[in-house]
């Protein structure tokens, strides 16, 4: 049974580098229940990738070294034993029918990647992922080295 208040640690936070976001997606990564679907929202340069790198690391699916923005791809995966990764950077996508192709289906809650943590950058644009219970993580820069962090459930539509 999963705490249901197993977010309220990470409901505000201030990161004063880019290593405290690292940390901070660490930490979020190794609290979260599965699946999980997050979205992260933040102008370019907010910190979006460099807490996907923690998550990855939380997960213990890869190091931050190796995870980088899936710009061109979309999509990236990374396996451990115990769990499944999948980045997504939708900054280039522009319409709901080019992300039909993505073949999303499976790996979003409800999907058959059971289990999955799925983090999505660029994401919030696109109904596809507000019909669905998720969780929104929003990062302002509040200085060239300081990051206001948010994290929020919201309720899927359907
Ligand atoms: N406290 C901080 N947390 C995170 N990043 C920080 C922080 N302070 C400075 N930075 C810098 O901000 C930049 C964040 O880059 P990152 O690629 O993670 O942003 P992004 O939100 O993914 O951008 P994009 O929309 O282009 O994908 C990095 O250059 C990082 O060094
Ligand atoms: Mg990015």
């Amino acid at each position: 049974m999963i705490d249901p208040n197993w977010l309220a640690p990470f409901r505000h936070f201030t990161s004063h580098s880019p290593d405290e976001t690292l940390d901070f997606g660490r930490r979020l990564a190794r609290a979260l229940p599965r699946p999980a679907l997050l979205i992260l929202t933040g102008d370019l340069g907010a910190g979006k990738t460099i807490l996907a790198k923690g998550i990855a690391e939380g997960l213990g699916v890869a190091s931050a070294e190796d995870v980088a923005s899936p710009s061109y791809t979309l999509v990236h995966e990374y396996r451990s034993a115990a769990d499944t990764l999948y980045h997504l950077d939708l900054y280039r996508l522009e319409q709901n029918e080019q992300l039909a192709t993505l073949g999303l289906e499976d790996i979003l809650p409800g999907g058959v990647a059971q289990g999955s943590v799925v983090v999505v950058e660029w994401g919030a644009k696109f109904p596809l992922f507000a019909r669905l219970p998720r969780i929104v993580v929003a990062l302002t820069a509040t200085g060239d080295s300081t990051r206001s962090i948010a994290a929020a459930f919201e309720e899927g539509r359907e």
